[in-house]
């Protein structure tokens, strides 16, 4: 008795701190109307806090000028800045919390800044194509409990599955059943808030509004990478696609109005995998944040050969491609729609 309490004692505090879990999974209904379709998610949460959470990362993440603009034009011209069915969907958001729709707006652009994150796309030496994320942010505690997974469903079908923060309708990660993949990660640049409202008052999409639009709208691979490609967007970033059929990888590296480059995967020449940080891949990464070397070591380590969603958690399960601030991994294949995997990582 006494020495199975002394070796649980020693291993509580290995659990506490090692421990990762399954974020809530909910679906969400396109057969909903805009306004009404978030309203059965939200439920699961206290609004209370959630309100408390949004003016929390607003104030932390948000300069202040922007806030200024955007807040008020948000409330007078949301139809105009936002197209549907976003406007609707933070209409319906900012209602049933109780706040002002132009918080929810700004709330939506937050995120968009400086997520640093590693995406991987590998395919194994039978042509099966697998596709994993970390993503990080800088103020992880929180939005390690709003993450959710959700399943967008459509006639009764799961249309497409992603992973989001609570009151954010952009995907950076997510999946078409039986099509493709995608993931998101920043891209740097100077003056990002300016460039980025600028883009926004002219009508160019959020980033990860665009990996929702095209989950929603592209039939395959080539169409998603297409749409990926050449829609403006607000900020530059990398986009990171996979498919169902061999040699369906594919790192877009992306400005503001098009593609500066495009890197698919090579298999015949044994380029078998690709990591996505968040330097351009012709580039050096800077050695104070060289999160490429290590998780290319460690897919070296694996071998093609044995390269699938378990292998591939672990290379991003490797320090520091998994750090303080990563919140959470999905991994995913999207001609296995079921092994869609999320799990918050709670601390290293
Ligand atoms: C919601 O959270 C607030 C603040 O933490 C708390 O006071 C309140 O009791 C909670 N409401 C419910 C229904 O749990
Ligand atoms: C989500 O929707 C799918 C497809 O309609 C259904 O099979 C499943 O039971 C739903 N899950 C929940 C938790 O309602
Ligand atoms: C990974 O393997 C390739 C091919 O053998 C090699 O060229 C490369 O240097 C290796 N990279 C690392 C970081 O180990």
């Amino acid at each position: 008795m006494i020495g199975l309490r002394l070796v649980l004692i020693f291993l509580a505090p290995w659990f506490c701190l090692a421990q990762d879990y399954a974020p809530p999974r909910y679906n969400l209904s396109l057969d909903l109307l805009p306004e009404q379709r978030w309203e059965p998610v939200l439920k699961h949460y206290n609004y209370t806090e959630v309100k408390e959470v949004i003016d929390h990362v607003l104030d932390i993440s948000l300069p202040k000028w922007v806030h200024a603009i955007i807040r008020p034009l948000a409330d007078l011209e949301l139809a105009f800045l936002v197209h549907e069915p976003y406007a609707g969907e933070i209409k319906g958001i900012a209602r049933t919390l109780g706040v002002n729709v132009g918080d929810v707006v700004a709330l939506n652009l937050c995120y968009e800044a400086t997520a640093f994150c590693t995406s991987i796309i590998a395919q194994d030496n039978k042509g099966n194509v697998y596709h994993g994320r970390n993503l990080d942010y800088n103020f992880p505690d929180i939005l390690r409990k709003v993450t959710m997974d959700l399943d967008f469903i459509q006639n009764g079908k799961v249309a497409y599955t992603g992973t989001t923060f609570l009151g954010y309708i952009g995907l950076w990660t997510g999946q078409k059943p039986y099509d493709f993949t995608i993931s998101g990660d920043a891209r740097e640049g100077g003056n990002w808030w300016e460039n980025a409202i600028s883009a926004f008052f002219k009508r160019s999409s959020p980033v990860s509004w665009l990996i929702r639009d095209a989950l929603n709208d592209a039939k395959d691979f080539e169409a998603a990478s297409l749409q990926l490609s050449k829609t403006p967007i607000i900020a530059e970033t990398y986009y990171i696609i996979g498919g169902t059929q061999p040699k369906e990888g594919l790192v877009i590296t992306r400005n503001r109005d098009g593609p500066a480059d495009l890197w698919p995967l090579d298999p015949l020449r044994g380029v078998w995998f690709h990591v996505e940080t968040n330097y351009d891949h012709w580039t050096t990464p800077p050695p104070f944040d060289d999160r490429r070397t290590p998780a290319i070591k460690a897919l070296n380590a694996t071998g093609q050969a044995n390269i699938n969603t378990d292998s591939l958690y672990k290379v991003l399960s490797v320090k520091p491609v998994m750090n303080l601030n990563t919140i959470y991994t999905t991994v995913m294949s999207a001609v296995n729609p079921e092994k869609y995997t999320t799990r918050i990582r709670n601390k290293i």
